[in-house]
């Protein structure tokens, strides 16, 4: 397969973001509109443990990454987006994954969320964007001319907010897609190629229609998926999307249109609920890469790791 080879001139130094004041910082931007929860994460603070394993694709894929070429263990984390411990599972915000494929020094830890593309490309766009949704105390909710005000001065992250309100929710974790909007750097035969991940199931994205959602319960998604494993497990092709020459791999608020090339690296299959100690406390901190695999260069990416690791010390304060 050919692909288009780009070379990328560092535009983003995530040397620069990894600073931790600022993420003290953005967990005050996200207890502001969430609420401070002890014992909870600030983001994605809904949410329960699973495990399972990474089964290599046959013939070992085009990407050279050593860690995926054999079947490593895999555990993960299903949420619901937002900082809300009780929040629904009928709200509409987006599903993630917390995914870490081996152990040791060499795993690959990532964080995916059922949203192509992100909210924010930098700190300031981020706490800007929590800024103007803290709850107006006479509605309790947003106030819609802060959102409208926001989105009017922000259309980049416009893409997000529509993509939610264009696919029905998911009938289950197990039936959801989950993608990075970082552009990673992978190490193939050919050279280095920049990729987003997809994490595709194997049933199908299956949404649900307002009709079947009315009744559900609010805890609907982990019932569904404790039902569904007990049936066995169940499996994800981890792809990467390579980038066109059009796509921008430097923004993880815009989409990547048109027909795109895909690296198949394998199967993630979740097996069970993990109860094991301190697996509800795990850090999904996505600085941790394998090799073959380069980090984003964007305006988020530096953000992330100092920021996990704020919400995780605050989480027993
Ligand atoms: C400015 C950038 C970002 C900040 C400040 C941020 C912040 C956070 C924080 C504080 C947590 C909780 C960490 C913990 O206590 O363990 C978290 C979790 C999470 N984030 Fe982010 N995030 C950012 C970008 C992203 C992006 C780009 C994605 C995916 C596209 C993402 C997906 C997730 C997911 C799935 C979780 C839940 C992980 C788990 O289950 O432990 N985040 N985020």
């Amino acid at each position: 397969m050919q692909f288009a080879l780009q070379q990328f001139p560092c535009a983003v130094r995530n040397e620069e973001l990894k600073d931790m004041s600022g993420a003290e910082e953005l967990i005050d931007a996200l207890n502001g509109t969430f609420g401070h929860h002890p014992g909870y994460r600030a983001s994605h603070a809904k949410g329960f443990s699973v495990r399972g394993r990474f089964i290599p694709a046959s013939g070992g894929g085009e990407a050279q990454i050593p860690l995926l070429q054999s079947e490593q263990q895999v555990v993960a984390r299903f949420s619901v987006g937002g900082g809300k411990p009780a929040i629904s599972d009928k709200s509409p915000t987006v599903r993630g994954i917390g995914l870490e494929i081996g152990q040791s020094s060499e795993k690959w830890t990532m964080a995916l969320i059922s949203n192509p593309v992100f909210f924010a490309n930098s700190a300031e766009q981020f706490k800007a964007f929590l800024a103007a949704r803290v709850a107006d105390p006479a509605t309790g909710a947003p106030n819609p001319t802060k959102v409208k005000a926001f989105n009017d001065a922000n259309p980049n992250t416009v893409p997000h907010q529509a993509y939610l309100k264009s696919v029905a929710p998911c009938q289950c974790y197990s039936t959801e897609q989950y993608h990075s909007g970082h552009a990673y750097h992978i190490a193939t035969s050919e050279g280095s190629v920049a990729v987003r991940i997809l994490l595709e199931p194997e049933a199908g994205r299956q949404g649900l229609s307002d009709a079947e959602m009315k009744d559900l319960p609010d805890n609907f998604l982990y019932d569904r998926l404790l039902k569904v494993l007990g049936n066995g497990p169940v499996r994800w092709a981890l792809k990467l999307i390579v980038a066109n020459e059009a796509d921008d791999t430097s923004d993880p608020t815009v989409p990547w249109d048109g027909e795109h090339g895909e690296l198949i690296l394998g199967t993630v299959q979740i097996d069970l609920p993990d109860d094991r100690a301190g697996s509800a406390s795990r850090v999904f901190d996505p600085s941790h890469l394998p090799e073959g695999v380069d980090e984003p260069r964007d305006g988020v990416f530096g953000l992330r790791s100092a920021a996990y690791a704020v919400s995780s010390a605050r989480r027993s304060a």
